[in-house]
């Protein structure tokens, strides 16, 4: 696994947009199938969102070609609601690039059938080959997607509902209202996400210094999901100073000093 630590938020960011931006335009001069790229929402990810929206808008790269997946939605909130996973990529991405929107794939979280849409979910990834990318976040519990802690290694897009730890986290967005967050979600599984050819995950801010801990020197275990990624063979994590406080003063210089080779 490597360990990208950067100074701050907007430093994160920028080594996320310009990772995303550099996989999307070698992989376009290499082959002409579409780059799939899983893609997270929820607070760290914004400024990776702006950077490139920006770089799109300056000509340096086009999502033309490029098939999307996100990672999870709330289940019975309306689309056009404006905290729904779906308003948020709007927002933040898809209203602002050239990204076809047959290429866009968001869980449907108001589907009759919530098995079959996870199926039919994880059959149109496999359809296109596989993700490629896959970028995400982690939850303070240590959460990816909204694999929960003690979710399954080997599970798939379900239907989870969601601990209080994250309900509380989450009403934020809710107007602080725990009880306004949906319980459940749909979500890809820590397999799929783990399936992916390459997973970049962003981690920022020192209410997820635990969660880095456990991620980086933790042993792999089902309480704390991203514990997954230490088996990937591409697992990439860009974190800021702030979220290395729980980390052994070695462990930081290591990836400190390897980085800077
Ligand atoms: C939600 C999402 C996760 C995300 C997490 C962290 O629970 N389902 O995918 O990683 O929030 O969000 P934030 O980046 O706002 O801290």
């Amino acid at each position: 696994m490597r360990l990208i630590i950067k100074r701050d938020y907007e430093q994160m960011s920028e080594f996320a947009a310009d990772y995303v931006i550099n996989r999307i335009n070698a992989h376009a001069k290499r082959c002409d199938r579409p780059f799939v790229l899983g893609l997270p929402t929820g607070s760290s990810p914004i400024g990776m969102y702006d950077r490139l929206v920006k770089a799109y808008s300056e000509g340096k790269i086009s999502f033309r070609n490029v098939v999307t997946f996100n990672m999870d939605e709330y289940v019975g909130l309306p689309a056009d609601h404006p905290e729904s996973y779906h308003s948020f990529m709007n927002r933040h991405l898809f209203d602002h690039i050239d990204c076809p929107k047959e290429n866009i794939h968001i869980l449907d979280g108001n589907a009759t059938d919530l098995v079959a849409e996870c199926a039919a979910y994880e059959r149109a990834i496999e359809g296109y080959g596989g993700i490629d990318l896959f970028v995400g976040g982690i939850g303070p519990d240590g959460h990816i997607a909204f694999n929960e802690p003690f979710s399954s290694f080997s599970s798939r897009t379900r239907i989870k509902t969601l601990t209080k730890d994250t309900r509380i986290a989450n009403s934020r967005f809710f107007k602080d209202d725990p009880e306004r967050v949906p319980q459940c979600a749909l979500t890809v599984g820590v397999a799929t996400v783990m399936d992916a050819r390459e997973v970049l995950i962003l981690c920022s801010g020192h209410n997820k210094a635990r969660a880095l801990y456990a991620a980086v020197e933790g042993p792999i275990c089902q309480a704390w999901t991203i514990s997954a990624l230490q088996n990937h063979p591409r697992g990439v994590i860009v974190c800021d100073e702030n979220a290395t406080d729980e980390l052994k003063v070695s462990t930081y210089r290591y990836f400190k000093d390897i980085e800077n080779l």
